[in-house]
């Protein structure tokens, strides 16, 4: 459109001098008249605050800009100067500006406050608005953040798969891949679908984790991470399950659960205290729109070290606190959301790393400890959200591992590889998974899922 490369928002208002000549681009957020002027609030996304640019009656297309309203996109050419009026220090005064794609009255960002639900249905829109502008910009710094954290530490990016044809966490809750006709496909004797005869000539589908084939680089790499899309066809309605999300999850070959325990607290702190370094306009918006108490319970979680308690520990505290459950809590069940909260939220009133699980309530992979009875599993549970790690150290001895297998009616062919790294040059291995969009919430402190994930995929909802 013009040879002057355009300027952010940002960094013209980060500019330390005027400039002659410059060019922005965004939409128009706000606009009104004085006598001799239009003032337009103009916003990019790079920032969460708008440049004013000044448009004086004497532009040529000054009465299309009259008729412009908000959501409209311009390009604008002039001078940046320091600002006459408060809380900004710089402003456009325009020689040109385009109007590039107009907007009507049914824009549905008006300027009003919306509500996130309402917001939820524009989803292709809501990047625009404030809240959803910062919710993504510090969901982008997070992701760079992660990396950050682990390259420094010297773990291996690996790629795993999406699609596979093992299910890690044996709950059972697998989007299947086929490019087979559910009513034509080819058949078996007993009339189910023959598999075998599909696209990878066996049963696949959508990967609930890339541990399984983090654990095999691990035990080659060392340390290792996956950063990537899982999938859960869990039919859990809540505003902290989705059924594709993103997952942390490092490896560590030569590693027992305390040095596990210790690098998800290492981690969690790590990413808060970049955000809060990063992003400072975005936190301060989430603070005072979202959750007043956002920044204190950040610091207070950053100071302090995490609280660590065995399972049956914890049962006997929820048992003995005299609090009204929903659902029960005994030695053998797994902890609810309610009484996660609880720990964290009531009792300890800082994250809690639990540990130690009963065995028939966690996946086979989990190494059993000397008891014969628990897995050295653990779960880092924080205020507001409940758990946002899982993790243990993996069964490394092969005959325990291959009964734990025949415990979960698992067959142990699937999993040839798998027992191979027991098979050769096996070692003590440790990882976890943080769910990416639960740490978001956690830093953000926006309380559903489906405002931290740009189009989120729920149960019975699969919009955009
Ligand atoms: O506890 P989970 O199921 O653990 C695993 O998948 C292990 N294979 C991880 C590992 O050891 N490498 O999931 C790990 C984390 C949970 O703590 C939670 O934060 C998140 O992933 N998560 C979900 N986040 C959003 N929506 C869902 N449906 C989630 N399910 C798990
Ligand atoms: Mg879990």
């Amino acid at each position: 459109m013009t040879q002057l490369s355009s300027t952010t928002v940002k960094d013209a208002l980060e500019s330390t001098a005027p400039i002659d000549a410059i060019q922005v681009q965004g939409w128009v957020r706000t606009r009104r008249d004085s006598k001799d002027f239009s003032f337009i609030e103009m916003n990019d996304g790079s920032c969460l605050r708008n440049l004013q640019i000044i448009a004086r009656n004497s532009l040529p297309n000054y009465a299309a800009l009259q008729r412009m309203t908000t959501g409209a996109s311009i390009s604008v050419r002039g001078t940046l100067v320091p600002s006459q009026g408060k809380g900004q220090t710089w402003e456009v005064v325009a020689d040109k500006i385009d109007i590039v794609g107009t907007a009507d009255d049914s824009y549905p960002l008006q300027k009003k406050g919306h509500t996130p639900e309402f917001l939820r249905e524009i989803a292709h829109l809501r990047p625009r608005s404030n809240l959803f502008g910062c919710v993504f910009r510090v969901r982008s710094r997070l992701a760079f953040a992660i990396h950050k954290f682990f390259q420094e530490r010297g773990f291996v990016y690996v790629h795993t798969p999406i699609i596979t044809g093992s299910d890690c966490e044996g709950a059972g809750e697998l989007f299947r891949v086929t490019t087979l006709d559910p009513k034509a496909g080819p058949r078996r004797l007993d009339g189910s679908i023959d598999y075998e005869q599909d696209f990878f000539a066996r049963c696949t589908y959508l990967t609930v984790s890339g541990q399984l084939e983090a654990e095999a680089f691990a035990c080659a790499l060392s340390k290792v991470y996956t950063f990537g899309p899982t999938f859960r066809a869990e039919n859990s309605n809540t505003s902290r399950h989705a059924s594709e999300f993103w997952m942390i999850e490092p490896e560590m070959a030569f590693c027992a659960l305390n040095g596990n325990m210790d690098l998800a607290e290492e981690l969690v702190k790590y990413l808060i205290v970049d955000v809060r370094e990063h992003c400072p306009d975005e936190m301060e918006l989430f603070a005072k729109f979202v959750d007043k108490e956002l920044l204190a319970r950040l610091d207070f979680v950053v100071d302090r070290p995490f609280q660590r308690i065995n399972y049956s520990d914890a049962v006997d505290l929820l048992k003995r606190s005299g609090a009204k459950f929903e659902f029960p809590i005994d030695y053998g069940l797994n902890l609810q959301s309610e009484h996660e909260r609880w720990l964290t939220e009531k009792h300890f009133q800082c994250p809690v790393t639990v540990f130690n699980f009963p065995k028939e309530i966690k996946p086979f992979y989990m190494r059993l400890n000397d008891d014969g009875k628990t897995v050295a599993a653990i779960d880092l549970l924080v205020p507001g959200i409940g758990e946002i790690v899982g993790g243990s150290q993996r069964e490394e001895r092969i005959d325990v591992l291959e009964e734990n297998m025949r415990r979960h009616k698992m067959d142990l062919a699937d999993y040839k590889w798998y027992l191979d790294l027991r098979r050769y040059g096996t070692v003590p291995h440790s990882g976890f998974g943080l769910g990416f969009e639960r740490m978001l919430m956690f830093i953000t402190g926006v309380p559903n899922i489906r405002d931290v994930i740009p189009f989120a995929r729920t149960p019975g909802s699969a919009e955009f």
